[in-house]
């Protein structure tokens, strides 16, 4: 356990509750997510938090059964933050009232202040133009207070807004202050921790240097293996560990074939020469592509990659000699336990590619460095560990590689020239300044060929798709709005330099309907 001060979010399963954790995060404020079906007595005092907040949810107080928040929560004597359906169960559980059927809001509204009342603690610096805009998405309301409270704002729809009890530090507001649409929600959040005590004390400086002490507590003298991608989050795992316990890791990079134009080279020079971390560059490129022959359906073709990836490690990985760990690049996101009130599986839209199972199959036990982590602080803890910034910066790339990027079969023709024409359309990006504006860019090369016109002569070559998103967490994308001039000058460069392409397109779909990647 970390010895951060800490704060507790008590999750009832709204969807925005990950975003109440980055922003605290963003405060350097430490804090984790739990469910609130594992949140118990024994969990609090464990846990110990300075504060705790209660999440929105889909849940509706009125109905019986509804989720609940343990009552030890009111007597732990820190100050606590309901949020939408938490600040209903917190009226609820403290004798007042919360009714179904009033008027649904949702989306944007304005809170005025209440007559008289209090505007410093954690409103301090709201209110300054008169009203605060804020995002609301709520069905049930508050309709009594309970004792103790006093009314701070309200809006059209929602009287009791923003609720308080000074006394015992108890805040409810209706709204949803961890979404970008409440301009001042982190103001108010950043309050709301200053008067529980915290001092930001979550650095990466602080992170790291705890990181390397656990790391070689859990490990002792024993080895470790580490699957390395190329991608950020497995590279920074290696050299965290790597600055832990020096040589008992060794790297595998498995290469399926499928990396980007001289990818596979960039990844072990950086690791091998410029970190001198033991790695083994399992070249499987024949075993890989030679698998993937003839197949069309992207479920079929993801799942080889899994499987041949698993194994190919296993096999490279048994060769190292007293190996009792393995270490993944895992971060929160994959760990949060997700609240699921219909006990269902959700729907698989695309069988990601990771190590899973392995951990068991080998009688490994896992090393995870930055569970704790979200992406853009392992990019500063990368930052932190002096990992150049160019390769810091770079945008996500899948597991199953450019197979996905390659409609229909995958063949070494298809793939060398999705690398030449992926290489030149980042070119252009880079070249542009546009990089860091786009949260991931690439190229597919789709499955047909077309008919064009070169010098006098006829071609019939493939056409392929540019796409380039924006998005914030890869959940949801739109597509980057490049002026018309970038797009022409590009479709002629691929073109004109790609043998093999005759078409270009640009892909406008936005995420969802459609994925980031094609397949
Ligand atoms: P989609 O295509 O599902 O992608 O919108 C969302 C993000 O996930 C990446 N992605 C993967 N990453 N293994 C990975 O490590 C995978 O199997 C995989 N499939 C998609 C994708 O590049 C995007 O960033």
């Amino acid at each position: 356990m970390t010895q951060h001060q800490r704060l507790l979010i008590i999750d009832f399963g709204s969807q925005v509750t990950q975003l109440i954790a980055r922003r605290l995060r963003e405060l350097n404020i430490y804090c984790e997510i739990h469910p609130f079906q594992s949140v118990d007595d024994a969990f609090l005092q464990d846990f110990a938090p300075r504060a705790v907040i209660l999440s929105g949810g889909p849940g509706s107080v009125p109905a019986q059964g509804s989720p609940r928040a343990p009552s030890l929560v009111w007597e732990l004597g820190v100050p606590v933050l309901g949020i939408c359906y938490g600040q209903q169960l917190m009226m609820d559980a403290l004798g007042g009232r919360v009714e179904s059927g009033h008027h649904a809001e949702y989306g944007r509204a304005f809170i005025s202040p209440a007559e008289g009342h209090g505007r410093d603690s954690i409103f301090a610096g709201l209110f300054a133009t008169g009203r605060e805009e804020v995002w609301m998405s709520h069905g049930d309301r508050v309709t009594q207070l309970a004792p103790g409270f006093q009314i701070i704002g309200t809006s059209q729809g929602a009287p009791f807004a923003i609720v308080a009890d000074e006394a015992r530090r108890f805040y409810g507001v209706q709204f949803h202050p961890e979404v970008h649409h409440t301009p001042n929600g982190r103001l108010l959040l950043e309050n709301f921790t200053r008067l529980a005590g915290f001092t930001g004390d979550w650095t990466m400086a602080s992170y790291r240097d705890e990181a390397i002490r656990k790391i070689r507590e859990q490990v002792g003298d024993k080895q470790v293996i580490c699957g390395l991608s190329g991608g950020v989050d497995s590279s920074v795992a290696a050299v965290l560990i790597h600055e832990a316990i020096g040589d008992q890791l060794t790297c595998v990079f498995v290469d399926h074939g499928l990396m980007r134009l001289n990818e596979a080279e960039e990844v072990v020079t950086m690791f091998r020469d410029n970190y001198n971390i033991p790695l083994i560059h399992a070249d499987e490129s024949d075993l890989f592509l030679g698998e993937l022959e003839g197949v069309t359906d992207p479920e079929v073709k993801r799942k080889t990659i899994g499987r041949l990836f698993i194994d190919v490690f296993q096999r490279y990985a048994g060769e190292i000699e007293g190996a009792e760990f393995l270490a993944q690049g895992t971060l929160y996101p994959d760990v949060i336990e997700s609240v699921s009130f219909s006990g269902g599986p959700s729907v698989t839209i695309k069988s990601h590619h990771n190590v899973g199972g392995l951990p068991e199959k080998m009688g490994l036990k896992l090393v995870e460095p930055l569970r704790e982590l979200f992406k853009d602080e392992v990019r500063a803890l990368g930052r932190e560990l002096g990992l150049p910034a160019s390769f810091i910066g770079r945008h996500p790339f899948p597991g199953p590689g450019l197979a996905i990027r390659c409609p229909g079969e995958v063949t070494r023709e298809k793939l060398d020239i999705l690398r030449q024409a992926d290489a030149v359309f980042i070119d252009q990006i880079r070249k542009h300044g546009l990089y860091d504006d786009i949260w991931q860019a690439f190229v597919a090369i789709l499955p047909v060929r077309t008919v064009g016109v070169m010098g006098d002569s006829r071609t019939y070559d493939y056409a392929c798709a540019l796409r380039a998103v924006t998005s914030v967490d890869g959940m949801t994308a739109d597509y980057y709005p490049f002026t018309h001039d970038f797009l022409g000058e590009t479709a002629t460069r691929i073109i004109n330099e790609v043998k093999g392409i005759n078409r270009c397109t640009y892909d406008i779909t936005s995420k969802p309907p459609g994925t980031i990647e094609w397949e």
